[in-house]
């Protein structure tokens, strides 16, 4: 079973790049299943991802499915996978909820790492390809579930809610209501017995979350971490960041793709002779190449993984051809193993 995951800043290539790993890994004849977030129409399209839901589809290439995340949905499953059915209502039910599904900033890297761990433990696949949401420069998909996890298990809770669940609910009542009544009477509304309800709701999925968060672990742990950027400043700062944060969290990157790269030969031109303009140009490549080599060398350096470049396409790749041409082999060889 192969678990690969696909990080970057917003925009690099992730989806892309995971849709073409997911093309190769099922040319090996690997039964496979790629998550995509929010692919671009034409690849979705490619994928045969038309409407929503997270439900996997067959696409047109042989052993390669294909599902969609749906942040928001995902969310709701979590509260119906982690509470029993009348909490998980109630909870669906509380306006805080929708607040905290819209706003925690780690819900939806939760949610893919959530909907991760569902498939693979789900025995249909030998190989599950993650592409995760933009989110501080990738680390979130990796710290989201403990975070989640420590929220939901926090003391503030604990505090709010009893120390035990469920059976402390009756304590509670006693204990906290009337205090929270009164909180209300002056605030002129039921917020803080909402808000104590629903905190207590939450903590009910506590042993759920943990066990997930656990099992997220494993799998990250165990799974290949592709870190994919462009050579501009923004994305190579996120991916730095990136590196700098992972050690706590998961094994080095096992390769950095540097998308939209140029070739390398171009660096060649640099004392190209002339004054003309398409001598200026040629030398002006050359220096934007040359720039991109030293890049890769301290990525290299910096993130201590190996950096492939893969080419920027005149025409962004969209049919699954096209996605099984785009990485380089000596990338793919980093990724899923020489074939
Ligand atoms: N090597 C490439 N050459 C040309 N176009 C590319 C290349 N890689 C990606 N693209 C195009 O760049 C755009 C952004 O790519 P993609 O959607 O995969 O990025 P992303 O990291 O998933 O973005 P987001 O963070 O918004 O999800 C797409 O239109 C894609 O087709
Ligand atoms: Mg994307």
């Amino acid at each position: 079973m192969k678990v690969i995951a696909v990080v970057g800043a917003g925009g690099v290539g992730k989806t892309t790049v995971s849709a073409a790993i997911a093309v190769d890994l099922a040319r090996r004849g690997l039964r496979t299943l790629v998550i995509t977030v929010d692919p671009a129409k034409r690849l979705g399209t490619a994928l045969g991802l038309e409407g929503v839901g997270s439900e996997p589809v067959e696409t047109s290439e042989p052993d390669l499915w294909a599902a969609m995340l749906d942040a928001e949905e995902s969310w709701h499953e979590v509260a119906r996978r982690y509470a029993d059915p009348t909490v998980a209502r109630r909870l669906e039910e509380n306006p805080f909820f929708e607040a905290i599904a819209g706003r925690f900033p780690a819900s939806q890297a939760f949610a893919a790492a959530d909907t991760m761990a569902e498939h693979v433990g789900s025995g249909r696949w030998e190989a599950v390809v993650v592409d995760t949401p933009p989110s501080a420069g990738g680390v979130e998909f990796f710290t989201a579930a403990s975070d989640i996890t420590e929220l939901v298990g926090g003391r503030l809770i604990k505090i709010l809610t009893g120390s035990r669940v469920p059976g402390a609910r009756r304590m509670f009542v006693v204990v906290g209501a009337p205090v929270l009544r009164l909180a209300d009477n002056i605030l002129g509304g039921p917020v803080l017995t909402e808000v104590a309800d629903f905190l207590f709701d939450l903590r009910t999925t506590y042993d759920g979350l943990a066990e997930r968060a656990e099992e997220i672990g494993a799998i990250l742990r165990a799974s290949t971490t592709v870190v994919v950027t462009t050579p501009e400043p923004a994305p190579i700062s996120e991916a730095l960041q990136f590196g700098e944060a992972l050690p706590e969290v998961a094994a080095a990157p096992s390769v950095v793709l540097l998308n939209r790269a140029l070739p390398a030969a171009w660096a060649d031109e640099l004392d190209v002779p002339g004054d003309d303009a398409l001598a200026r140009t040629l030398r002006g490549w050359a220096a934007e190449s040359a720039r991109q080599i030293r890049l890769q060398r301290r990525l290299e350096t910096e993130l201590d993984a190996p950096v492939r470049p893969v080419p920027r396409l005149a025409e962004a790749p969209v049919g699954l051809d096209a996605l099984a041409q785009l990485l380089p082999q000596r990338a793919v060889d980093r990724i899923v193993g020489p074939s």
